[in-house]
């Protein structure tokens, strides 16, 4: 069993790593990174987020004490919704009224499915969304700047773990090749991951298709610019978000 998928994180790398250029690539990310999204855009991609991340953490949480691989891989700071419920606080928007675009409600659908009938491919899913924030976290400062947000506020989600990002990330992966996965769940792993990038990318590219948002003729040499002048640097967590987040769970 182990000789199959002890390197389950190496399959899912790799597995994914076209997956990965397409959505990095992706007119909604190139924008985001360039600093050029408008607040509608940023703000109706953290709630449709918010879904996203509702039905899995509800998932992984439901099956954690029947499946032990999801209870030692998934740490509680890893579920995202408290941070995404703070930064859509303080956009002023009520989370109660967030309806699901096409693409998330295909997704959404996908993540139940899976749920009830293959628990351990949540832990897919969960990779490609943990993985995310090693991006994310340049995109929060784009966002920042884009949107002139007061520090540390409203980028929570993209930026969830401040300077303890890489030994969270090492810790991620660690925990996942230290699990135990037959061989069927670990192929079961590696398709969920593939299609929560295909879900990510396809709810971008519906969000500028619905609010209408043109993409910059410059946008990729903005992006490349942005990308290039800043190595991921610690800069100033107020880690506002956090405190409220502990006091929910
Ligand atoms: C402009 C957008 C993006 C940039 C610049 C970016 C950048 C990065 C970088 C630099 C890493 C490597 C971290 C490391 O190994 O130390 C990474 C990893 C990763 N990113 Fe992205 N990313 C972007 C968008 C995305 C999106 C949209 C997703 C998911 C939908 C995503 C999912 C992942 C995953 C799963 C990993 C982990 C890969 C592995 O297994 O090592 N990224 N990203």
């Amino acid at each position: 069993m182990n000789a199959t998928t002890a390197g389950v994180m190496q399959r899912l790398k790799d597995a994914t790593a076209d997956l990965h250029t397409a959505a990095e690539r992706s007119d909604f990310q190139q924008i985001m990174i360039a600093g050029r999204m408008p607040r509608a855009g940023y703000v109706r991609f953290l709630e449709q987020m918010l879904l996203v991340h509702a039905a899995l953490e509800r998932g992984m949480r439901g099956h954690a004490a029947a499946q032990p691989a999801i209870a030692q891989v998934v740490k509680d700071y890893q579920y995202q919704e408290p941070y995404l419920l703070c930064d859509l606080a303080y956009f002023g928007v009520d989370p109660a009224s967030v309806a699901p675009l096409t693409s998330t409600s295909r997704l959404l659908e996908h993540i139940a499915e899976c749920a009830t009938q293959r628990p351990l491919s949540l832990l897919g899913f969960h990779y490609v969304l943990e993985g995310s924030n090693n991006g994310s976290r340049f995109i929060a400062r784009s966002v920042q700047r884009a949107l002139a947000l007061e520090p540390g506020r409203g980028v929570t989600y993209l930026d969830p773990y401040g300077d303890a990002l890489h030994a969270r990330w090492a810790q991620f992966k660690t925990d996942m090749n230290a699990a135990t996965f037959s061989e069927a769940d670990a192929a079961q792993i590696v398709v969920a991951a593939q299609a929560m990038f295909v879900g990510i990318t396809s709810i971008g590219e519906e969000l500028l298709a619905v609010l209408e948002i043109a993409v910059p003729p410059d946008v990729r040499a903005a992006a490349a610019a942005a990308m290039g002048g800043s190595h991921a640097q610690g800069g100033g967590h107020h880690h506002h978000c956090h405190a409220e987040a502990a006091a929910a769970r």
